[in-house]
C-alpha cells in the first residue's frame, strides 16, 4: 500500500481532514504529521518534516498545505531529494509526476477548493515517472543539489542510450 506523508500550518487545516478522507477512500496508507491546530504557526516546519521522512524512505509519497502551498513547498524543496510542486490544477500536478518525478504535491487552501484540491490530487497520484528523455534533467537537478558540477556538465553532454527517446 502507498505510504503518503501528509502535514500543514494552520491555513492549510481547513482543507487536509477532506484530504485525508478522500486519500484513505482511494486506499493509501496515510500519516498525518500536523498541525491540527488553528494556533498560528510557521509552515517550515511542517514542510521540512514531511520532506525529511520522505527522504528517509519513512513514505512513498508526500502532500503538503498551507494557505497557497508556495511556503510549504518552498520548505520541502530545502531536503535533498525532496522535489515539492505546487499546484492550483490537475494538468500541471499528472505533467510534474510523468516529466519532473515530484514525490510532494503541494496546494493552497486559500487557492483551490476542496473539490478541485481532490482532482489535483487524484491527477497526481494516477500519473507515474516516464523516464526516458526526463530521467536526464532530473538527474541535472540532483547533480545542482549536490553542487556537482562535473556531474551536471557530463550529463548535458551524455549520449548514453539510458537517456534515448
Ligand atoms: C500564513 O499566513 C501563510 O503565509 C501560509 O499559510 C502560506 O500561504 C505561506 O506560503
Amino acid at each position: 500500500m502507498t505510504k503518503i506523508a501528509i502535514g500543514s500550518d494552520h491555513v492549510g487545516i481547513e482543507l487536509k481532514p477532506a484530504i485525508i478522507d478522500y486519500l484513505k477512500s482511494l486506499g493509501y496508507d496515510v500519516t498525518d504529521f500536523g498541525t491540527n491546530s488553528a494556533e498560528r504557526t510557521d509552515y517550515p516546519i511542517y514542510g521540512k518534516k514531511v520532506g525529511e521522512e520522505l527522504a528517509a524512505g519513512n513514505f512513498d509519497l508526500g502532500i503538503l498545505i498551507c494557505g497557497t502551498g508556495v511556503g510549504i513547498s518552498l520548505a520541502a524543496n530545502k531536503v535533498p531529494g525532496i522535489r515539492a510542486v505546487v499546484c492550483s490544477e490537475p494538468y500541471s500536478a499528472q505533467l510534474s509526476r510523468q516529466h519532473n518525478n515530484t514525490n510532494i504535491l503541494a496546494f493552497g487552501s486559500r487557492v483551490v477548493g476542496v473539490e478541485l484540491a481532490k482532482m489535483i490530487v487524484k491527477a497526481w497520484l494516477d500519473a507515474s515517472f516516464i523516464g526516458g528523455r526526463h530521467l536526464r534533467r532530473v538527474d541535472e537537478l540532483a547533480a545542482i543539489e549536490q553542487h556537482d558540477e562535473q556531474k551536471f556538465k557530463a550529463l548535458q553532454t551524455s549520449t548514453s542510450s539510458r537517456y534515448a527517446d
